[in-house]
């Protein structure tokens, strides 16, 4: 027997089947990290994560942002990256991503169910930021220090998502 909510026309009270099974079966997630990356990277070894991340992530339905940061005093860098997208698949690319050798020290700021994306546009965006980017973000500006390592597993970083945002609103207010 069909219930008539599931032949409806597709109104707010009366969804159609459709977009029922979507919000039954594929919640929406995202997922903040950072990461200390095993050597610098060079422009291609940046192209090259890039690519294999957006091929992945459009086939899976997956947005975001990469933050790269190289420091120049300590010869390190480092990654921040978020993941939105059904809740299933962004957890397998953290998988993928975690496995990967070229970083270590994953930590992982903030993960957890959202209502709508706010990365809708990037199939993966990137960033290569420096220490003035990230000036304004108490608790992030020295982004690769040992005092930055201690606060994050510590879990005192809480604004991973407005600093994402702050990308994303930054370029969106140069195109
Ligand atoms: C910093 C960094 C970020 C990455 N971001 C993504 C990503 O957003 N999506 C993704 O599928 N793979 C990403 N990757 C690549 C994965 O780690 C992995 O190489 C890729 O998913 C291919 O996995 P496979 O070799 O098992 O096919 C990233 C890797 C690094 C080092």
């Amino acid at each position: 027997m069909r219930i008539s909510l599931f032949w409806s026309s597709g109104t707010d009270r009366n969804p159609a089947p459709d977009k029922v099974c979507m919000k039954a079966t594929r919640r929406m997630y995202h997922l903040i990290y950072v990461s200390q990356a095993t050597r610098p990277m060079s422009e291609e070894d940046l192209a090259s994560i890039l690519k294999k991340s957006r091929d992945y992530n459009t086939a899976d339905g997956i947005t975001g942002l990469l933050i790269y940061k190289f420091t120049p005093s300590e010869n390190r860098a480092n990654f921040m990256q978020l993941l939105e997208g059904p809740e299933e698949k962004v957890l397998e690319a953290f998988a993928r991503i975690e496995a990967d050798k070229r970083h270590h020290t994953k930590i992982v700021l903030e993960q957890g169910e959202i209502s709508d994306r706010n990365f809708p546009e990037w199939s993966m965006g990137f960033r290569n930021a420096d220490a003035s980017d990230l000036a304004k973000f108490e608790g992030y500006s020295d982004l690769g220090s040992p005092e930055f390592w201690t606060r994050a597993e510590d879990g005192e970083l809480t604004d991973a998502l407005e600093i994402m945002l702050s990308f994303y609103a930054d370029e969106i207010a140069d195109d």
